[in-house]
C-alpha cells in the first residue's frame, strides 16, 4: 500500500461518528490513518473514545482567544503539526472562517444530518417533521465558505415513519451517519473521492449534485 492518509478529526462531544471512523480501520485495509482527535471542549467523550484507540488528542478551547480568527489560526498550527491529507468535522459545533476553510480546501470533510441542501443549520429532525417531509437523512459534503453548503459526496435518506418523533429520527439518521462517513473517508484517503472545479469527484466522474446516494445493502459493494 502507498503512503497512509493522514487524517485529524475535530470533534465536540460525543464523538459516536469518530468511532464509526475508528472501528471503520479496523481491518487494516484502509489507508487511512486517523493521526489526531482535536475538541474545543475538554469534556468532550469522543476524546475518551481517541484514547482509548491510542490515538493523539488535543483540547483548544475557544474560549481562551479574543476572536474567531486567532482560534481559528491556532487550530491550524495544531492541526498541521500532524500533516494532515484530510480534516473531518465530526460534530464539531464552531463556524470556521473563511480563512481556515480557505486553507484546507479539498481536504475538508462534513457531516450533517439533513438531506443537503434541505435544513441547512440545526434542529434539523424537528424541521423535517415540521415540514412533513417523507424523507429525511444526512449528508456528507465538502467544506466551502457557504455554511452546510459545499458540494455533495454521499447522503443516505431513511422514510420518515407517522410515529417518529424528532429522538427517534435523530437516533435512525445517526445509525446512517455511522455507515456513510467512514466510506467517505476510505474513498478519500484511497484517492477515488476529490474536489473538482464544478463539484465532488468519484473515480474521476462527477458525483450528482446531491452526492453518492447510498443505499445500506450497498455498503458492501461500493
Ligand atoms: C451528528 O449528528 C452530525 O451530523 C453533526 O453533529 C453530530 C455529531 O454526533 N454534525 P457525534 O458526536 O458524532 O455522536
Amino acid at each position: 500500500m502507498s503512503r497512509p492518509c493522514n487524517v485529524v478529526v475535530l470533534i465536540s462531544g460525543s464523538g459516536s461518528n469518530l468511532q464509526a471512523l475508528i472501528d471503520s480501520l479496523a481491518d487494516g485495509t484502509s489507508p487511512a490513518a486517523i493521526r489526531a482527535v482535536i475538541s474545543n471542549r475538554a469534556e468532550a467523550y469522543g476524546l475518551q473514545r481517541a484514547r482509548n484507540a491510542g490515538i493523539a488528542t488535543e483540547v483548544l478551547d475557544h474560549k481562551g482567544f479574543a476572536d474567531r480568527e486567532r482560534f481559528d489560526a491556532e487550530l491550524i498550527r495544531r492541526i498541521d503539526a500532524f500533516a494532515p491529507d484530510l480534516v473531518i468535522l465530526a460534530g464539531f459545533m464552531r463556524i470556521l472562517s473563511p480563512g481556515f476553510v480557505r486553507h484546507y480546501h479539498g481536504r475538508l470533510l462534513n457531516i450533517h444530518p439533513s438531506l443537503l441542501p434541505k435544513y441547512k443549520g440545526l434542529h434539523t429532525h424537528q424541521r423535517a417533521l415540521e415540514g412533513g417531509d417523507a424523507e429525511h437523512g444526512c449528508s456528507v459534503h465538502f467544506v466551502t465558505e457557504e455554511l452546510d453548503g459545499g458540494p455533495l459526496v454521499v447522503q443516505a435518506a431513511i422514510p420518515v415513519e407517522s410515529e417518529d418523533t424528532p429522538e427517534t429520527l435523530a437516533a435512525r439518521v445517526h445509525a446512517q451517519e455511522h455507515l456513510i462517513y467512514p466510506l467517505a473517508m476510505r474513498w478519500f484517503a484511497e484517492g477515488r473521492l476529490r474536489l473538482g472545479e464544478h463539484g465532488a469527484m468519484l473515480d474521476g466522474q462527477a458525483l450528482p449534485a446531491t452526492g453518492y446516494p447510498f443505499r445500506t445493502k450497498e455498503i458492501r459493494d461500493a
